[in-house]
C-alpha cells in the first residue's frame, strides 16, 4: 500500500486531489475527494469512465506526446488512487495549467501567437489520434515551455460520457465531436479573457 501525506500533495481539481508518488517524482496519484458523499458515486463513475477510455487508447497504440499517461490504479492510505505521469516544465517544476496562465496579467498580450500555435498543435494531435474529452477546459490542460517553446498537454477529463457512444461509430463523427468541444472551449476563452484575437476560433480550427 502506498502512503500518501500532505507533503506530497500538489493540487486539487473538481473531483480529485493530486499527490506526487512517494517513490517516483515523475508519477502522481489522484484520489477522489471524500467530503462530497452525494457526488461520490458520480465522481467514481467518471473516473472509471476515464480509465476505460485510457485502456482503449493504450490498445490503439496512440502517441502520448500531448496526453499524460495513465499507469493503473493503486491502494493508498487515503483510498484507491489512479496513477498518472506528472507533466513537468523544463525547469523540473510541476507544469501549471492553461487557466493559470490565461489569468496572468500580460500573458495573452505577450504570447498570443505562441499560444495559438500550441493550441493548433494540440487540436491536430487530438484529431490525428481521435482523442475525445468529456469536457475540454483550460484547467485540464497544462502548458510547458513558456516563453519560447510552448507545449500543451491534456491531463484530465479524457473519454466519452455519451451513454451510447454514438460519436465513436465513425471517425467522421468522432472528429465532429472533437471540433465541437474545441469550439466551445475557444468561445468560452474569448468570452472570459480580454485581449484574445477575434479570429481565435478560426485561427485554431481552420488552418
Ligand atoms: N499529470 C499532471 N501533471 C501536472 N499537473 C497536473 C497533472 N494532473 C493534474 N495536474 C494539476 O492538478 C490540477 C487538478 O487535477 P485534475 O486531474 O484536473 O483534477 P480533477 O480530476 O479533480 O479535475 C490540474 O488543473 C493541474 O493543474
Ligand atoms: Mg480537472
Amino acid at each position: 500500500m502506498l502512503l500518501l501525506n500532505n507533503t506530497l500533495y500538489f493540487a486539487q481539481g473538481t473531483t480529485r486531489k493530486c499527490y506526487l508518488h512517494p517513490r517516483n517524482p515523475n508519477l502522481c496519484v489522484k484520489i477522489p475527494l471524500q467530503n462530497q458523499l452525494k457526488r461520490q458515486r458520480g465522481i467514481l463513475r467518471s473516473i472509471e469512465r476515464e480509465n476505460t477510455y485510457y485502456q482503449k487508447l493504450i490498445k490503439n497504440n496512440i502517441s502520448w506526446s500531448h496526453l499524460c499517461q495513465y499507469h493503473g490504479d493503486v491502494e493508498t492510505n487515503l483510498g484507491t488512487g489512479s496513477i498518472y505521469q506528472v507533466i513537468r516544465d523544463t525547469n523540473g517544476e510541476i507544469a501549471s495549467n492553461l487557466e493559470y496562465y490565461l489569468q496572468q496579467k500580460n500573458f495573452i498580450h505577450d504570447y498570443q501567437n505562441q499560444l495559438i500555435i500550441a493550441l493548433r498543435a494540440l487540436f491536430a494531435y487530438m484529431i490525428n489520434n481521435t482523442i475525445v474529452t468529456t469536457s475540454l477546459l483550460p484547467r485540464n490542460i497544462v502548458l510547458t515551455g513558456v516563453p519560447d517553446n510552448f507545449k500543451l498537454t491534456v491531463i484530465d477529463d479524457i473519454g466519452n460520457s455519451e451513454w451510447l457512444k454514438v460519436s465513436e461509430l465513425t471517425t467522421a463523427l468522432t472528429i465532429r465531436k472533437i471540433r465541437r468541444k474545441w469550439h466551445k472551449m475557444l468561445a468560452n476563452m474569448q468570452a472570459k479573457y480580454e485581449g484574445l484575437s477575434k479570429s481565435l476560433i478560426d485561427d485554431v480550427l481552420n488552418t
